[in-house]
């Protein structure tokens, strides 16, 4: 007895995807409410797989197909991305389909290859390709980057509906299909901590992708991702969301993070809040203690200033501030200002060592370090406040 039900999304498509309501862990990115691996059942003369799920999931995904046709009967995959929640039981699955043919884009045909050894070869597909399904047409476009190399669009013409793979996804796991059905707040808030975590490195791609689709005048009519709900009455939202996103504009909110041995660059980081506050800037305070890394990138991506603090632990940066930094330069905020401090004992480098990262994440830097030794006192603190209003007054100069 199947289980799992595919459900209709459209005239003739079907979400046969999986749930995965435990997982919180995803390459970095805590994952709050676990996430969908989206995979969809086109009915057309040639029935055909969009995507499949992560490979622990397979029978999931199997049953649900099953609920509707034959798995057996499905003539074409297509993989719009080749990363292992999308295609981790592409192998089994097409050893137990037996297509007559399977689709990805031409890096994506070389990525599969790379990944798995495949009972058959990939079919490759470049932007302006378009698959016959008899009755249906698929239309392709790569879209290099979003999120691997590999990636690319589907678009079924005759429904107007987008297969976006990873784009205007969500790590989500909810009983709702669609975007419209889901608490807003929920849904506002893990769309962007999606694209702060995964999407952000490539913000100037997705101006450039969203002007490219403005410009073609393509219709669609729904925007069916790889993961989380299915979007069709909010198009419009979604995608100026996207487009503020990608564009970072700098707003008067201040992202201080922080970590603390005896609660010293705590006192620091007290004062550089304040300091900003008073400046006119609206502060997100974050301590590493408290918060994920993940919850850092939500909260920088519509913030207009980074301010960071780290004592000094043999002669580096503490731990827990330097991974955050390390993961936030690799997702490349942009327009952002800032400034470090730091409690030390005897030798005080981290913060000069947390300025010069900020440096290399070519953010702005508007004060010179402040260090104080062993405790903050009165004149340390003032020195953080005074930090915390120039900071705050370069904000407002540049975010109006
Ligand atoms: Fe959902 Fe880039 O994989």
């Amino acid at each position: 007895m199947a289980i799992f039900k595919a459900v209709k999304i459209s005239e003739s498509v079907y979400w046969v995807g999986a749930i995965d309501w435990n997982i919180r862990e995803f390459h970095g990115y805590t994952t709050h409410h676990g996430s969908t691996y989206n995979a969809y059942l086109v009915l057309a003369d040639k029935p055909t797989l969009i995507d499949t799920v992560k490979a622990p999931f397979k029978d999931e995904l199997l049953q649900r197909i099953s609920s509707v046709i034959d798995p057996r009967d499905i003539a074409y995959i297509v993989s719009n991305h080749t990363e292992m929640d999308h295609s981790g039981c592409l192998p089994e699955i097409i050893q137990i389909v037996k297509p007559e043919k399977v689709f990805a884009s031409v890096m994506g045909a070389k990525a599969l290859n790379q990944h798995f050894t495949l009972p058959q070869e990939i079919v490759p597909l470049k932007t302006g390709d378009e698959l016959s399904l008899g009755n249906k047409t698929l239309a392709f476009t790569e879209t290099r980057m979003l999120h691997w190399p590999d990636s690319m669009f589907s678009y079924l013409k005759e429904e107007r509906l987008l297969f976006s793979q990873d784009g205007f996804g969500m790590h989500l796991a909810s009983e709702e299909r669609f975007s419209d059905e889901v608490d807003q707040g929920l849904l506002d808030y893990e769309s962007a901590t999606y694209f702060a975590n995964i999407l952000l490195p490539y913000a100037n791609l997705i101006t450039a992708l969203l002007d490219k689709v403005k410009a073609t005048g393509l219709a669609i009519d729904m925007i069916a991702p790889d993961h989380g709900p299915i979007w069709r009455r909010d198009l419009a939202v979604i995608l100026d969301k996207y487009r503020a996103w990608s564009e970072q504009k700098p707003t008067r909110k201040a992202v201080v993070l922080y970590d603390t041995m005896w609660h010293s660059t705590e006192r620091m980081a007290r004062a550089v809040e304040e300091g900003l506050r008073e400046g006119g800037a609206r502060v997100q305070l974050m301590s590493m203690a408290a918060f994920h890394r993940s919850d850092v990138a939500y909260e920088i991506l519509d913030a207009g200033a980074l301010v960071v603090g780290s004592p000094t632990l043999n002669n580096n940066i503490f731990p827990t501030v330097a991974d955050v930094l390390t993961y936030l330069k690799g997702l490349r905020p942009k327009n952002l200002v800032g400034a470090a401090f730091g409690s030390y004992g005897w030798s005080g480098e981290s913060a000069l060592q947390v300025n010069d990262i900020l440096n290399e994440m070519k953010i702005e830097i508007a004060h010179e370090p402040v260090k104080c030794q062993y405790v903050p006192h009165e004149d340390s603190l003032a020195q953080c406040h005074a930090m915390g209003m120039k900071v705050a007054r370069r904000l407002i100069e540049v975010a109006g």
